[in-house]
Order: C-alpha cells, then structure tokens, then sequence
C-alpha cells in the first residue's frame, strides 16, 4: 500500500531547500527504492487506448528531474539533451512575421543560433539586456507605443517583438536585466517571454512567477553541479497558456528527438540533491573574492551582480597576461563550462565564437566549493605571475 506523504503535491509549501531532497521520490510503499530507477527502455507495452509508449516520448527517469525542477521553479519542466537543445526548442515558439528581442552578448552559442535566424530572414534586435530603457524602446517602438496609449496591435507591424530573449546574468558579462520590469512590458505586447537563469538558478530567481513563459536551463551546469554531464530543461507556468508552450516544447522533442539519455538525467537527479548546499558554499565564496578582487592590484574591473557564484574579473594587461594567469592557477583549473563543485577560470576571447564586446583580458570565473583561501591564495599567485611578466 502507498503511504501518503512526500508526494510531489504534499511539497507545495516546503522551502527549495526541502525541495530538491525531496521532490521526484518514487512513492514512499514497504520496500519501494529511495531513489527512481533508471529507467531503460525504449519501449513501453501497449495500452488499450492508443498512444505512444516509445522511449523517445517519454521516460520514467525524466519525469522525476522533471517534476524535482518544476518544483523548484514553479512550473512544468521537458528535460532536453543539453542546455543548447532546450535553447534552439525555445527559439522555436517565435511567432513568425514578429521580432525576436535579444541581449547583445547572451551565452555566445545563444548568440549564434540568433546569428543564424537573422541570416534565415527572421527580425532579430539586439540591445545591452542591462539597459532598461533601451530594451523598453527597442521593445514597444517607442512613438508607436505613445501614440496608441501604451499598447500596440498585433496585426499592425512586423516588427513588433514576439519572443523577449532573457538571460541574467549574461554570461560572461554579468549583465543583469530588470526582469519585472521588462517581463511586464513584454506581455502587455503578447510577446512570448523565454529566460535563461542557468547562472542564478531557481534558487536565487524565479522568473515564471514574474510573469515569463518560459525559463530554460543549462542542467550541465549548477543543477547537476558535478561537471560530468550535459543536459537542458525547459519550464512553463502551469496555466493554460504555459500549458499549450509545454505541449509544443513536449511535441519539438519529441520530433527533433532532442532527448537525454536516462542514466545522464540520473545523474542529474543526484546532483540537484544537494543543488542547494553547493550553491550557498559556492555563493559564499564568490562574495569574499569578488570583495578581495576588488582592491587587487593586477584586478581592473570585478563584474560581480551581488549574488551567485560566477564573478569574471578584466586584469591589468592584454589577453595573453590573462591568458598566463588562468595558466598559473593550481587550485583552479584553466577550463571552460561551470557550475561544477570545482572552481573553473576561463579567458572568455581564446574563443572565435566569443563577441567583440567582450574585453580580452577578462577572465570568467565559476567559483566551487573549495576552501576559499585555498582559492585565493591560488589566484592572488597566478594574478602576480600575469601582472609582473605583462610589464
Ligand atoms: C547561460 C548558458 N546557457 C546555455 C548554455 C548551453 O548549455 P549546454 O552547454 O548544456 O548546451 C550555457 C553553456 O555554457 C550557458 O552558460
């Protein structure tokens, strides 16, 4: 018999710390797993109504990250493949004829998808996310807007935005968006509002609650938080309209068959377990380095937003003095991704990729769980080494 409690709708009031423990559990009967299987199969026996029992639809594995995610923020969640997989199905819902409305400087694979609609014929604009009334400007057409009164209609331009493309903090800039505020602008267009919170997580933002439609997510990153795999996630709101963009997320998926593989959202599962004591080690370290960097002398510039875990720091000297330092590191380890329980330091431009806007000698930092003198004692040697050999 199944004993009632720690259901997934029993945790409705619980904190998120409670949450990612809790939520996802098989449910609790004599004898039954702690834990979801993994579960493999790529095909389910018939039912006698007719649907689908194919492995490509739907797995037993992702449900549980799935209802542990939407827990956390607030909605439904499709885990995907990998965080760009759950980009490329959330730039799908763009209404055709209608603008798509974009930082400057997103994630630069974001930023390249963008690229490629705009070389396909779409509208694409982009604006500084961190400029609030540039991005109300560029949102509503300014003069149009006043004219009818604060609102447009829909039929009226091709112009107008149909999708708000949302990440903040930007990676790697750190710029941070006034999500209310443009969340609430966007709508009152019938725009189609997507949010990137890989860098904040679900713990430090909840955009669906302010209103967006879709957040997405680099599960590789915090929520799995151990750097072994790669996985996306998409979340909408639970109200009819985040119902019919959860539909048609669910029915790209399945089509595009940008599925995960079961032991992988395993992973996962095990990973957003302790989703919340890393990320309070790991914020708490970034806040004692951002404030020692702050007066470093080889240190130009911290962009640290005041909260989470990634800082990146412009150093006195050219991309190769930062490029000599992320090399010096011994605790931290010159990579790129992050998130991870490990501190990673990156020089964002040794990347083709990466935009013109972001400076050559900065440095991205994703802060682990470390001791945070070990990490910087580790990074004031290697800041000296990059200092003293650049001049
Ligand atoms: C903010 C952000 N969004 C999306 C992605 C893409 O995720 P994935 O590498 O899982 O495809 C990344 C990867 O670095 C990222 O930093």
């Amino acid at each position: 018999m199944t004993e009632p409690s720690a259901a997934d709708s029993d945790l409705a009031t619980v904190a998120p710390a409670t949450l990612v423990v809790a939520a996802g559990r098989p449910p609790r009967s004599p004898g039954a797993p702690v834990n979801v299987p993994i579960e493999l199969s790529s095909t389910y026996a018939a039912l006698p109504e007719p649907s689908a029992g194919y492995g490509r639809g739907q797995n037993a594995t992702w449900s549980a990250f799935e209802s542990t995610l939407g827990a956390l923020e607030g909605g439904d969640t499709l885990v995907f493949a990998s965080g760009m997989a759950a980009i490329s199905a959330a730039l799908h819902l763009a209404p055709e004829g209608r603008a798509i409305l974009a930082p400057c400087t997103p994630y630069n694979t974001t930023g390249a998808c963008l690229d490629e609609l705009a070389a396909a014929g779409r509208r694409v604009i982009r604006v500084p996310i961190d400029d609030t009334a540039a991005v109300l400007e560029a949102l509503a057409g300014t003069a149009e807007l006043a004219d009818r009164g604060g609102r447009l209609d829909p039929s009226d331009s091709v112009d107008m935005v149909g999708l708000l493309w949302l990440e903040s903090p930007t990676n790697p800039l750190m710029e941070v968006a006034d999500l209310p505020v443009l969340i609430d602008a966007a709508r009152e267009l019938g725009a189609i509002v997507v949010c990137d919170n890989t860098f904040a997580t679900p713990l430090l933002q909840q955009p669906l609650a302010l209103g967006a439609d879709v957040v997405v997510h680099s599960v590789t990153k915090y929520l799995a938080g151990h750097s072994d795999v790669l996985l996306g996630a998409t979340v909408t709101r639970g109200d009819e309209a985040g119902r019919a963009l959860h539909e048609r997320l669910l029915t790209h998926r399945t089509r595009h068959g940008a599925i995960a593989g079961p032991f992988e959202v395993f992973l996962a599962l095990r990973g957003i377990r302790t989703l919340h004591v890393r990320f309070e080690r790991a914020c708490a370290n970034a806040a004692v380095l951002a404030r020692r960097l702050a007066t470093h002398p080889a240190v130009t510039r911290v962009r640290y937003p005041g909260s989470g875990a990634m800082l990146a720091i412009e150093i006195v000297g050219d991309g190769a003095a930062a490029e000599r330092v992320a090399a010096s590191c011994g605790v931290w380890l010159g990579a790129t991704s992050l998130g991870g329980v490990e501190s990673l330091i990156e020089r964002r431009r040794r990347y083709p990729g990466e935009s013109e806007l972001v400076p050559e000698a900065l440095l991205r930092l994703s802060v682990g769980i470390e001791d945070v003198d070990d990490l910087w004692q580790d990074l004031d040697r290697a800041l000296g080494v990059g200092f003293r050999t650049g001049h």
